[in-house]
């Protein structure tokens, strides 16, 4: 009998959900027969069985059925579905507990030390001592903080997570994490004294290349440890006044600074145990929330592929890795007294660290170390600050005296994307998107993880959000920055181009296209790739708020041609000094994509319902699209400023109005494509549309010549030269192994990666033609340059894959398509293929045609 396999909301690890109505997803085992309906029982703490049973197929995000749960409410919970054949065995039973729902379950107070609270004095400890009964039978730890908190109960730190609680848009709304402390409790005994160590984190860090302190002058802890006895009772302690402060040996600590940390001092605990300052308690508390997304940890290590001596002389180690994290340093030998000193950087030039591209972040660490023998080795780590890195220089010790490795840190995020195809190059461009991906999703989706930066950059999202919804479950992390978004977004409807927004009051006016569409494609996207509808229902507001405000900023002609853009931002021609300087004209990119949020607004109103909504959105759309046919495109197809990005928006986006348009654009745009020798011209927003519209324009092959260009600018001309992460230029570094002259050059920036997206859903062929993969399209696009591709993707439905070979003129697809989901199939072949397939694996051995 099949068991279905069941997941709640979004399938976070937290013991304790952010909401009380937890939608379920099942999947079911391969080979199953079709669901026809489904059963769901909760069984309370008290053995009270509630069960709901209803027709239908629906197996994703699935509405919870019953009364909400009240905060701190567990139940367990089971499905079974039921098939032509009867009812199926009931799944494993998933714990579902409520978190903190409401401002009203908290009697914890956020608390800040009085004595030595300003920006720039040491990491405080905040403490007290706790009574723990005998009969413990469970306890949570419900925690926030301004600035980060790490807390120890007894000797034990609590969770595995770094930086909690993360980054929001702290003027609005501040996330709190939930852990379970049952053990940490019955390891102490009877008495156990509970420690918080702050941050200064984002909430009190240096931001911006200003580094301008955006929020608080004050950081705080709020802390409630509730524990359940096995008589019934619940036990609160919460941070309060009665705590206790104490300056730690953390001197400095800052996420683009670094950390200095004296270590003859008394470590932290040691701290707590003699703290004696008072504390204040902080009133302006911005509006607390359960975290949607998951904790930041440590995801990996990487251990040194090598060290030697630069040319004066410093001692550098290569980790073989562009990574985000830290050193950890096992330090064996050390005189009392001795300074250590660790600076970063992404790539070496001319021998030496290339620091440069950091700008302002001075990304290092310092450690003053007491007398260490070998026998009792201690260990450092910087876990107040990150830094984006693969090489690193060490000061002050000799490398026989310390064993090094670094500690990778992300949001943990589970993985469900996988590509490979037969040319290794492309396979290390997919790798260099995942890393790039790994190390700007911690907690805020970012530009680059290294200089003086490091923000929620709208326009970098944008493009790249299909391909993070594609490598790994981002449903709870970009909710989460959506709602921060909503939060920023301002009252006549603009959106920010960074969120959570530090840039206010600077540049306090600024929207732009492609970047404040965030608000409108990233929701978009989540219900695509995950049929996350509720995602759409709340960003709602936002959406067409925004989609409001791009219109106003049209006026009268439709067309959005006046006002600040980045526009096609990094358009390999712009001079390194001017990144806004593309061949694209600015407002045929600002007008595209006022079609492209007027059509998404106008899907989204119609799949919630909006009738009246979807009417009105589609009317503009029309206007907008016949307004820029008029002012842009020529009958035989010919887009104002002629180039590679405007080609590829017009035909992506679908802003020409008949067949001769449509083929003289795609004929232009084969013909540059074709000129340019297949390199790459176009920057942030041609780039993530260029490969489909070659491919709309009938010219795969062109798409393919394009990928596999290893020339300047192209994606393998960065692999080529032995990147390990995407960079932000085509040409971050130069040919000649020298960094760009530019005062803006990562080596880390994932928006060009989101051509990883289009490798699953063309190369290899596997895309969603219905939200969540409900319905998959399987259409490789087998042009003879490569001769195997595969992809595989944990889909809500269960696992999707594609693989196919091409050998002596046959071409051999497999398809996996998982229990509830069905396949449409297009393959480059004049043999006959079902146009569709049902759950389960088929295997196509065809005759291959090429496509062009
Ligand atoms: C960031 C970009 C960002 C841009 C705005 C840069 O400094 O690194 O990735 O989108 O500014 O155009």
């Amino acid at each position: 009998m099949s068991s279905p396999f069941l997941t709640l909301e979004h399938d976070l690890t937290a013991p304790a959900l952010p909401t009380g109505s937890p939608r379920l997803s099942w999947t079911i085992p391969p080979g199953s027969p079709a669901q026809t309906g489904y059963a769901v029982e909760v069984t309370a703490v008290d053995g009270t069985v509630r069960r709901s049973e209803h027709d239908g197929d629906e197996s994703v995000l699935v509405a919870w059925p019953f009364e909400p749960l009240a905060s701190r409410e567990q139940v367990e919970v089971r499905v079974r579905t039921r098939a032509a054949d009867g009812w199926g065995g009931w799944s494993e039973p998933v714990i579902a507990e409520a978190s903190l729902l409401d401002a009203s379950d908290w009697q914890a107070r956020m608390i800040s030390p009085r004595e030595g609270h300003a920006a720039g004095d040491p990491a405080p400890v905040l403490t007290t001592e706790i009574d723990i009964p005998d009969d413990v039978v469970s306890a949570r730890l419900y925690l926030t903080a301004l600035g980060t908190a790490t807390v120890w109960i007894g000797d034990r730190r609590v969770g595995e997570d770094y930086l909690a609680p993360g980054w929001n848009a702290y003027r609005h709304r501040l996330e709190h994490r939930v852990h379970d402390v049952t053990d940490h409790l019955l390891a102490a005994g009877p008495r156990a004294r509970v420690a918080a160590v702050l941050g200064n984190g984002w909430y009190r860090g240096e931001l911006t290349w200003d580094l301008r302190l955006c929020y608080g002058d004050r950081i705080g802890v709020q802390a409630q440890l509730e524990i359940e006895t096995a008589s019934g009772e619940r036990i609160v302690h919460g941070t309060g006044p009665d705590w206790r402060a104490a300056a730690t040996g953390v001197l400095a600590d800052d996420l683009y600074g670094g950390q200095t940390t004296d270590l003859r001092r008394p470590g932290a605990l040691e701290t707590a145990a003699q703290a004696s300052g008072a504390v204040d308690v902080l009133d302006d508390v911005p509006a607390l929330e359960p975290a949607l997304g998951p904790d930041v940890r440590e995801v990996g290590t990487l251990s040194p592929l090598g060290n030697w001596r630069s040319p004066s002389g410093a001692q550098l180690v290569d980790f073989g890795q562009n990574l985000v994290g830290w050193l950890r340093i096992r330090v064996l030998r050390a005189a009392d007294g001795q300074q250590l000193r660790v600076r970063h950087a992404e790539v070496i030039e001319h021998g030496e660290l290339g620091t440069r591209p950091l700008r302002k972040a001075r990304a290092e660490d310092v450690w003053t170390l007491p007398a260490v023998g070998p026998e009792e080795p201690l260990v450092l780590e910087p876990t107040l600050t990150f830094h984006g890195f693969r090489y690193a220089e060490i000061e002050g010790i000799a490398l026989e005296d310390i064993e090094l490795e670094a500690a990778v840190i992300s949001s943990d995020l589970n993985r469900i994307g996988w590509f490979e195809c037969s040319d290794p190059e492309v396979n290390r461009l997919h790798e260099n998107v995942v890393w790039g991906m790994r190390g700007n999703f911690v907690d805020v989706p970012t530009d680059c993880p290294q200089r003086d930066e490091r923000l929620g950059w709208t326009g970098d999202l944008q493009v790249f959000a299909p391909t993070a919804a594609t490598l790994c479950d981002v449903r709870g992390f970009l909710t989460s920055w959506l709602r921060d978004l909503a939060a920023d977004q301002r009252a006549d409807g603009t959106v920010p181009v960074v969120i959570p927004d530090v840039l206010v009051p600077d540049v306090d006016s600024q929207f732009a296209a492609g970047w404040s569409d965030a608000a409108v494609v990233v929701p978009w996207v989540l219900y695509e790739r995950y049929g996350d509808l509720a995602v759409l229902e709340t960003q709602y507001p936002s959406m067409t708020a925004w989609a409001a405000a791009e219109y106003a900023a049209a006026g009268e002609s439709r067309l959005w041609d006046t006002g600040f853009q980045y526009g096609d931002w990094l358009d390999p021609t712009a001079p390194p000094e001017d990144a806004a300087a593309a061949k694209a004209d600015k407002g045929v990119v600002a007008t595209a994509y006022l079609v492209r949020t007027l059509d998404l607004v106008a899907r989204t109103a119609r799949v919630l319902g909006k009738h009246d909504d979807a009417a009105s959105h589609t009317e503009r759309a029309d206007a907008v699209r016949a307004a820029f046919r008029e002012a842009y495109v020529r009958a035989d197809g010919h887009v104002l400023s002629d180039c590679q990005t405007v080609y590829s928006l017009a035909l992506a986006y679908d802003l020409l109005g008949t067949d001769e348009e449509r083929a003289g654009a795609g004929r232009r745009l084969a013909e540059l494509v074709e000129e340019a020798d297949a390199h790459v011209s176009t920057g942030f927003l041609g780039t993530p549309v260029i490969l489909d519209a070659l491919c709309l324009a009938g010219r795969p092959d062109l798409a393919h010549r394009m990928l596999l260009q290893r020339g300047n600018p192209s994606w393998l001309y960065s692999v080529s030269m032995g990147a390990t992460t995407i960079w932000e230029r085509w040409d971050s570094l130069l040919e000649d192994g020298t960094i760009n002259p530019s005062g803006m050059t990562s080596f880390n920036h994932y928006a060009y990666g989101a051509v990883a997206d289009w490798l699953y859903r063309s190369v290899a062929g596997l895309a969603p033609a219905a939200p969540g993969y409900r319905e998959i399209a399987v259409a490789p696009l087998v042009t003879g340059d490569l001769t195997r591709a595969s992809a595989r993707l944990l889909t809500p439905y269960g696992e999707a894959a594609v693989s196919w070979v091409l050998r002596e003129g046959r071409l051999v697809v497999g398809v996996t398509v998982p229990s509830g989901s069905t396949a449409t199939i297009a393959l480059p072949t004049d043999d006959d293929v079902p146009a569709q397939v049902g759950p389960g694996r088929h295997t196509f051995d065809v005759a291959w045609r090429s496509p062009v």
